[in-house]
């Protein structure tokens, strides 16, 4: 009987040992400071699109939804806490077909057009460039301007930069105080074109880059403002786009584009559910998300060809899953919900970005509000905060910190005949001192031990830990249940000496930090 229970117990100590799999190792040197991990990779993208401005951002100061001067309350105060540190807007595809006069004036004398790029609807411009500054102005956030160089032309631009940027006396400067704003508004990022080589005008990079070099030159800079301007680069692993562009026109820009979407399911045709999906699409989803590495890393070998000294920044626009739009809703409207493996998809992708700081120092989750990968959804007067919008939370640690030099030995999550390593994890250092970590843990069944080594700084204690998981992979926050994947307190580390071990529960993002 003794005997039984005996090998019961070494039975259970075995079992336990394999699901912890207990070898992931991360030897973090606090001495060995790289990279700025610039906040600005944590911005956000809000185009005409859907529901994404109209019903998501602004409802109008006359709604019955609670609102501040027509925006949102719910929203503006939830976007506040994410201290967003930038909103790229109008577009997208909508950007190389909008006429900024179009978007200012009495909301009600402005014209009343049709959004051709996304479902045919009515635009009627209610929303404008005082509402979208306005709106950055109140959370805090740095606009981002999508000008349109598929449709427009270089004077329309100029004036629009003008009439934003100009404090002295001009006749759109004065426009901008008839319309209701005396200051100036100081927009520093314009980008200069989107998907050029798509929807905003199906150009070659040989025409692009000569377009580029012709709408760059009528970027002013008025009243002391220096603006940074951002070239269309293209998305995936297209490096011949990027590799002209920079050749062309490198000396006329501060960054150039890249475009990332990961498809879940086989094609752009089948996309893949965002509910409701089994461990197929969970791992294939966070395989595919994995790949923007490798692009990244791509498109940083041409720009290094052309400008070595890493003075023109990779600025990822546009990323995030997208999945098929859920039943029932406009297909042009890019609706789909958000689950805990988008939580896990935003991670590991903020942690490639990271990782790559010194490049990429600018990136724009698609989208902000009910489209795409959205933090944000809203229906009426509801809103939920979607599993992504608290990874956002979770990583605000990292913002303008300095990227750790790390070397890590990480197990494999395996499905079918594929693997991908399990842990991601970014660790970064504060000006302060306080050590940030955020680490993943993809397996959906096991929880994950990691034995974090610290170098090069004495560790007193951990300051302060937080966790997302659930009980299921395709987890998701809904109008009657918003809270269902929530941050929660996180206690399942150890400290021992220098060495941090976390116990990640499956399918988890952890945050702590060291002091
Ligand atoms: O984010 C949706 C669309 O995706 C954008 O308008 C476009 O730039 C990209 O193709």
């Amino acid at each position: 009987m003794k005997k039984i229970y005996f090998m019961t117990f070494l039975l259970s100590l075995v079992m336990i040992t394999a699901s912890l799999a207990q070898d992931n190792k991360i030897i973090i040197n606090a001495d060995q400071e790289l990279s700025t991990i610039s906040r600005h990779i944590y911005g956000h993208f809000a185009e005409h699109l859907g529901d994404g401005i109209y019903g998501g951002i602004w409802v109008g100061e006359n709604s019955t939804i609670p609102n501040t001067n027509g925006f949102r309350t719910d929203v503006l105060e939830a976007l506040k806490h994410l201290e967003v540190p930038n909103i790229r807007w109008p577009g997208g595809c909508f950007a190389d077909e909008y006429n900024w006069m179009d978007g200012i004036g009495p909301q009600s004398e402005r014209p009343k057009r049709l959004n051709t790029h996304w479902g045919m609807v009515l635009e009627d411009n209610s929303f404008g460039t005082h509402e979208f500054l306005n709106f950055t102005e109140m959370i805090g956030a740095e606009p981002v301007i999508a000008m349109n160089v598929g449709s427009g032309t270089p004077r329309e631009m100029q004036q629009w930069i003008e009439y934003v940027n100009f404090d002295g006396d001009s006749e759109l400067a004065n426009l901008r105080r008839e319309n209701g704003r005396q200051e100036p508004w100081g927009v520093k990022y314009i980008g200069i074109g989107n998907e050029s080589w798509g929807c905003g005008g199906n150009m070659s990079p040989e025409y692009y880059s000569a377009l580029y070099r012709r709408f760059a030159t009528y970027v002013r800079n008025y009243s002391g403002n220096s603006i940074y301007r951002i070239a269309s680069g293209f998305s995936d692993a297209r490096y011949a786009w990027t590799e002209t562009v920079m050749e062309h026109a490198a000396n006329m820009m501060d960054g150039i584009s890249l475009h990332y979407y990961t498809i879940a399911g086989e094609s752009w045709n089948h996309k893949g559910t965002s509910i409701d999906f089994g461990e197929d699409l969970y791992f294939s989803g966070l395989r595919k998300a994995l790949w923007l590495d490798e692009y990244i890393k791509g498109h940083i070998t041409r720009m290094d060809k052309f400008d070595p000294r890493k003075r023109v920044a990779l600025v990822v626009d546009e990323w995030g899953i997208w999945t098929d739009p859920l039943l029932g809703t406009n297909p042009g409207f890019l609706q789909q919900q958000n689950s805990l493996r988008d939580a896990l998809i935003a991670a590991i992708s903020l942690d490639i970005m990271n990782k790559h700081s010194d490049r990429v120092r600018m990136a724009n989750i698609a989208q902000m509000v009910n489209v795409l990968q959205a933090v944000i959804l809203t229906e009426g007067d509801k809103m939920v905060k979607t599993p992504t919008y608290h990874v956002f939370d979770l990583y605000r640690v990292h913002f303008d910190t300095k990227l750790l030099q790390s070397h890590t030995e990480i197990t494999n999550y395996k499905y079918g005949d594929e693997e991908i390593p399990a842990i991601s994890i970014t660790a970064s250092k504060s000006e302060s001192g306080r050590l940030n970590l955020t680490v993943s843990n993809l397996d959906p069944h096991n929880s994950r031990a990691v034995e974090i080594e610290i170098r090069g700084q004495n560790v007193a204690r951990v300051r302060s830990g937080k966790l997302l998981t659930a009980n299921e992979m395709d987890a998701v926050n809904t109008f009657d249940n918003p809270d269902h994947v929530v941050l929660m307190d996180f206690y399942d580390q150890e400290l021992n000496g220098n060495t941090l071990t976390l116990t990640l529960p499956s399918k988890s993002v952890v945050m702590v930090t060291i002091q």
